[in-house]
């Protein structure tokens, strides 16, 4: 029987397993940041464009501000540690690509990483951004599209 309830009760009983992404982006100093993200979605086809959504106390937020590109990542199974670690710590503390060993090239655009074990990675330059509640909406314009056809997509489950 359908019945009223709070927020996260309902939304728990939706959300997982759930299509999760990691989203890249450049720190003030050169170096790349890796945040998990569940907020996401494909909102154009020509030109092709995907939303994230970003809250403002995370680092990623402050470095989308200053740099405006980000490479939208979709992982793989190989990457299942690497969300966790990506979800749980902030790079204003770790560099997330050395302490999750994380394998990339430099993709095209503005040469952020491409992760090498993951399944697709678009690299996006930010066109739009709109303010959501505590988070922000970055609109990404996809300039390059890269696939993996070796590794199998990794859905986020509860523990
Ligand atoms: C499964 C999962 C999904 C998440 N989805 C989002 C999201 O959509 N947007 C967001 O801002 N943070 C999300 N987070 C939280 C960030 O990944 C987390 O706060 C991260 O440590 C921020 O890193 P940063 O400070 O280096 O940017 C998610 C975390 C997990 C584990």
């Amino acid at each position: 029987m359908m019945k009223q309830s709070s927020l996260p009760e309902a939304y728990s009983k939706a959300h997982l397993p759930s299509k999760v992404a990691l989203a890249v982006s450049e720190k003030p100093d050169g170096s790349y940041n890796l945040i998990t993200i569940e907020w996401f979605m494909r909102t154009s086809i020509h030109p092709p464009m995907f939303a994230i959504s970003i809250g403002h106390s995370r680092y990623s937020y402050d470095c989308m501000q200053d740099v405006r590109y980000f490479n939208l990542v979709f992982p793989s199974e190989k990457q299942k540690e690497l969300l966790s670690l990506a979800g749980s710590n902030s790079g204003r503390e770790m560099d997330k690509f050395t302490a999750g060993g994380v394998k990339y090239f430099a993709g095209k655009l503005h040469k952020l990483p491409v992760l090498s074990d993951a399944v697709a990675c678009f690299e996006c330059e930010i066109v739009s951004q709109i303010r959501s509640g505590d988070h922000t909406i970055f609109i990404g314009e996809v300039k390059h599209s890269w696939k993996n056809e070796d590794e199998k997509l990794y859905y986020y489950q509860s523990k």
